[in-house]
């Protein structure tokens, strides 16, 4: 039988539910605009991915785990998240990364080296090698008589996933009485999935009170459906909540120019959030997404008693590799 999963408290919950008037302007939004500040988790700017690592350290610890062995782009805002999560729980960190050892550091491979993880490069640019050199890291650990606990790419698993679902109980909180499904658009990048399939079933544990679309910025929105779906429909049945069915994934096409590259509708709408509310995106995740939210509400954005939500995942050092990218 599932045990329910369990969480070591990570994140400053709840992150706030505010307001920005002068970016639903300028998006041409008739109705209000809330921004859901997953930024502002407050872990070692992990920002979305505090909630995921909540439960899988506390998974870690139930097994026992000597080591955790994750694994991403050099760019991964997860894999750098994963060790200072690590750390805090006294464990050493193994990230393998795609390629090979770059010529520029991102920021957050240049943080999860200076937050002491081990790091190991696959050799292929890939970045689907990277399963196979978790799994192989983990082999190794374990030869070593090691107690490795591999987490995969984004840390994306139906039991993490937990994280986002209680995600979606706490903006319902925030919202008061407010929702009803078409009176509420919750709209959020998506990578690996998992944050996605975590508020797909939490939504739809709440009685679906709420419009929710992903913009999909890694995978053709197809294979993010079906990821997302399984690893919805598996949260669901850990937490023990009604399934979710095809209907309730929605995803919207925000790759641009290819994952990880920057969109020139990505820029405008990043300069756009920061000139009107103050807000940080980053190239790879949340401007699109932000970029997105027109097309997503096509005509419902007309309608003055709509509100729209953003949820603000957060990629700070992506943004920070964006502008000191940029000064050279
Ligand atoms: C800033 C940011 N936003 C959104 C996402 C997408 O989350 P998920 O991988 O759970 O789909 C990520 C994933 O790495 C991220 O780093």
């Amino acid at each position: 039988m599932a045990v329910t999963p369990g969480r070591v408290a990570l994140a400053v919950l709840p992150t706030p539910l505010t307001a920005a008037p002068r970016l639903a302007d300028a998006l041409g939004l008739a109705g209000r605009l809330l921004v859901k500040r997953d930024d502002l988790t407050g872990f070692a700017v992990a920002g979305n991915k505090a909630r995921p690592l909540e439960v899988l350290l506390a998974d870690a610890a139930a097994a026992g785990a000597s080591v955790i062995v994750t694994g991403g782009a050099t760019g991964s805002n997860f894999a750098a998240a994963a060790v200072a999560a690590a750390a805090y729980a006294g464990l050493p960190a193994v990230v393998v990364y795609a390629g090979t050892e770059p010529d520029r550091q991102h920021p957050n491979l240049a943080a999860a080296r200076h937050w002491g993880a081990r790091i190991q490069f696959t050799g292929d640019p890939a970045r689907d090698s990277v399963d196979a050199g978790i799994a192989d890291a983990a082999a190794k650990l374990e030869a070593d008589g090691e107690r490795p606990f591999p987490i995969p790419r984004g840390g994306a698993t139906a039991r993490s996933a937990a994280g986002f679902h209680w995600a979606a109980g706490e903006l319902a909180g925030q919202l008061g009485g407010a929702g009803g499904r078409g009176r509420v658009t919750v709209i959020t990048a998506t990578g690996s999935g998992g944050t996605l399939a975590g508020l797909v079933s939490g939504t739809v544990a709440l009685g679906r009170p709420w419009r929710l679309a992903g913009v999909s910025v890694s995978r053709p929105p197809a294979e993010t459906r079906e990821r997302v779906l399984a690893m919805a429909a598996g949260c669901a049945r850990e937490l023990g909540t009604p399934a979710p069915g095809p209907d309730d994934v929605e995803l919207a096409d925000g790759r641009g120019p290819g994952h990880g590259i920057a969109s020139a509708e990505g820029r405008a709408a990043a300069a756009l959030a920061l000139e009107t509310a103050g807000l940080v995106l980053d190239p790879v995740y949340t401007a699109k997404a932000l970029a997105a939210l027109p097309g997503i509400l096509g005509q419902t954005a007309a309608d003055p008693d709509l509100t729209t939500i953003f949820w603000h995942t957060g990629g700070l050092l992506d943004a920070v590799d964006e502008i000191t990218a940029k000064e050279r």
